[in-house]
């Protein structure tokens, strides 16, 4: 077993001054800048150098605040929109509430600008801009905003937890929890992590066609001493933006945790990426029912069968009951259509068990199976299956977000966070 050793050898391998500023680096978010003139554009990208930012996706374009409307009436907004802008201040707020209709609610904003004045400032921070720079401006103060925004002491975690369990062990809990994750990946173009909580029997290695570094053994064996640069060690790349921490699939331990015991590594995870799928086992202990307390959003995946309904019936009352201020879980009934099999419909299914009905997936055993066999996602072995859009569906509506594709996001009831403050204001 490659279990880190409690005597703390291989984080003695890390330099000390990493270790120190690691809660300084800038997390694995994704930032779009919109500017008017070239020297701003060229600023910008120099920030990307500083290496607090080295684990940022940044790019930049043209056309200032009004590229940046055009962009996102079609586009997904990333985790910080920076837009120069040359507008007199008077007619800057009515076009940033503009930009507001069409950001996701967790989209944050920098305002670059040309005109020094503390009226405006405030003003523009009153309307939830959360930092404005008045132009010309340094690399450095650029990095030194955004590290405040994201990485400063008591920032608010910037990743979303998604827990996925199924109501019967097979039903696919794990294969939507990964698809989905690829599907937020690849459409968001956001840093997943996906957290395999099986670690006796978990598939996200095989399903990602990773051989693992055991990566969540480790990170739970590591205990306090986890922290960013052991995370990033620890996970498994299996695509642009996916990333893993892995079960070790051996059985010459057993895997008895405390209620608690996951805590660390997924408020970890919350602090250095934006979203974070956990793939939970179909058990019932301590940690599993602590895991789902704690969760931002959680999905139980159920086939249209009797035994199904019970258990998802029992989870559903379940996790309402433990959290009862918090939303509610979500159904997604997979494998439907299995030739021969008396089947429950889904809608008198989730009407039954008082969920919402998130997605319906077809049973279909010559992709599955294919996918599985190669270790890859629905998306790869069948890129134009309908199946792939219900993966992205569900992925947009978790994390909180409309789908991209539908029509018109002004209609969103989530309205962005600087657009919020000015309501209340
Ligand atoms: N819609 C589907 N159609 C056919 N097979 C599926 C479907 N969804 C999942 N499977 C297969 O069912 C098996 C169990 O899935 P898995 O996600 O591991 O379940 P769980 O996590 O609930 O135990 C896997 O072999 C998977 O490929
Ligand atoms: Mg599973």
């Amino acid at each position: 077993m490659s279990f880190l050793k409690d005597d703390g050898k291989k984080l003695g391998e890390e330099p000390a001054a990493d270790i120190a500023t690691g809660a300084r680096l800038i997390p694995r978010i994704t930032i779009q800048a919109f500017c008017e003139h070239s020297q701003t554009a060229q600023l910008v990208e120099a920030a990307i150098h500083d290496r607090r930012m080295s684990k940022v996706a940044l790019t930049t374009h043209n056309g200032g605040l009004e590229g940046a409307i055009e962009t996102y009436k079609s586009n997904p907004t990333p985790n910080l929109i920076m837009v120069e802008t040359t507008l007199p201040p008077a007619e800057i707020p009515e076009a940033l509430s503009k930009l507001a209709e069409v950001c996701d609610a967790t989209t944050r904003l920098i305002v670059l600008g040309h005109v020094n004045d503390v009226m405006l400032y405030r003003e523009l921070i009153r309307f939830g801009v959360s930092e404005y720079l008045v132009l010309p401006t340094t690399a450095q103060a650029i990095v030194g905003a955004i590290t405040e925004l994201f990485a400063a002491e008591g920032a608010a975690p910037i990743g979303r937890t998604v827990g996925f369990v199924s109501a019967k062990g097979g039903s696919g809990g794990s294969t939507v929890a990964h698809n989905v994750a690829w599907a937020i990946s690849q459409s968001l173009r956001q840093d997943v992590l996906i957290l395999d909580m099986d670690l006796a029997f978990g598939t996200a290695g095989l399903n990602f066609n990773q051989d693992p570094p055991h990566g969540i053994a480790d990170a739970l064996l590591a205990g306090t001493k986890m922290d960013g640069v052991m995370m990033d060690r620890l996970m498994s790349k299996a695509a642009n933006h996916v990333n893993l921490l892995t079960a070790p699939v051996t059985l010459d331990r057993t895997y008895d945790f405390d209620e608690r015991d996951f805590e660390q590594i997924i408020e970890l995870g919350q602090k250095t990426l934006p979203v974070v799928i956990l793939d939970i086992p179909h058990a019932w202990t301590s940690w599993v029912r602590q895991t789902l307390a704690t969760v931002d959003e959680i999905v139980i995946v159920a086939e249209p069968d009797l035994a199904n309904l019970r258990n998802a019936k029992n989870l559903s009352d379940t996790i309402k009951s433990l959290r009862p201020a918090e939303s509610a879980p979500m159904l997604v009934i997979n494998q439907i259509g299995m030739p021969r099999r008396p089947e429950i419909s889904p809608t008198e299914f989730a009407t039954s068990i008082e969920c919402a009905l998130l997605g319906q997936i077809p049973f279909d055993a010559a992709i599955f199976g294919t996918a599985a066999n190669n270790g890859q996602m629905i998306a790869e072995v069948a890129a134009n299956n309908r199946i792939n859009d219900i993966y992205r569906m569900i992925g947009m509506h978790v994390t909180g977000r409309n789908a991209p594709e539908a029509a018109g996001r002004a209609t969103s009831l989530k309205l962005p966070s600087f657009l919020k403050k000015r309501m209340r204001a």
